[in-house]
């Protein structure tokens, strides 16, 4: 059973990311060789910033007790995780940072940046945006899998989703474009091989 974790990162309800995850779950839902969890960033009530205490560093633990401690421990367990979502000046949405910086409970200042071999993972980040430009969201995209490392992140793929102002982008896309169809079900696919 491979298990797997989509954080969608949108503030916006029903927008592309959601129709994203939307198209996941139908490829998903027969699977039963795959087990999906799907948090959504936006429903979170207590989110806390790291403030640098470094007091993880001694017990392994946040000193927080907030919603992210349980999306941080989803990740962990997940064999697969699919990051999906907008640039929001020129990056994920600040909620996303603020997970991101969570990361540091899993970092060994001892080993910087490399992956954890505790639970070896592949993610999938894929990014919905406007008018770009693709190529730096792309960099942001292979930066955002280089910090999740410290959580076993060894292999990732991405996927830049522009022209997608409008709500409905995706979805109408998808439905008309059979190649977008096709290359989004091979990345969904690879996530749970
Ligand atoms: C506050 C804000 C900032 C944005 N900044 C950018 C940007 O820097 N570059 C871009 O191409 N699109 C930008 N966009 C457009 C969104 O990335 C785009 O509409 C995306 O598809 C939204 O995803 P959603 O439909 O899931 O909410 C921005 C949108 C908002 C609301």
């Amino acid at each position: 059973m491979k298990k797997l974790v989509f954080i969608s990162a949108s503030p916006r309800k029903n927008g592309n990311c959601d129709s994203i995850v939307e198209f996941a779950k139908k490829q998903y839902e027969n699977k039963e060789s795959v087990e999906v969890d799907y948090v959504n960033i936006r429903d979170l009530k207590n989110v806390k910033n790291c403030i640098g205490c470094d007091s993880c560093k001694k017990t392994k633990k946040c000193i927080h007790n907030d919603d992210i401690v349980e999306v941080l421990n989803k990740i962990y367990e997940a064999d697969s995780i699919a990051f999906i979502s907008p640039i929001y000046f020129n990056y994920p949405p600040a909620t996303i940072k603020m997970l991101v910086d969570r990361l540091y409970v899993f970092f060994d200042p001892s080993k910087g940046f490399e992956v954890s071999k505790d639970k070896v993972k592949k993610m999938l980040v894929a990014f919905s945006f406007g008018a770009g430009p693709a190529e730096e969201y792309d960099k942001v995209a292979h930066t955002t899998a280089f910090n999740f490392m410290v959580i076993g992140v060894n292999e990732h793929k991405t996927i830049m989703l522009g022209n997608q102002n409008d709500k409905k982008a995706f979805s109408e896309k998808v439905a008309n474009d059979s190649e977008l169809a096709g290359k989004m079900k091979s990345l969904f696919d690879w996530l749970a091989e």
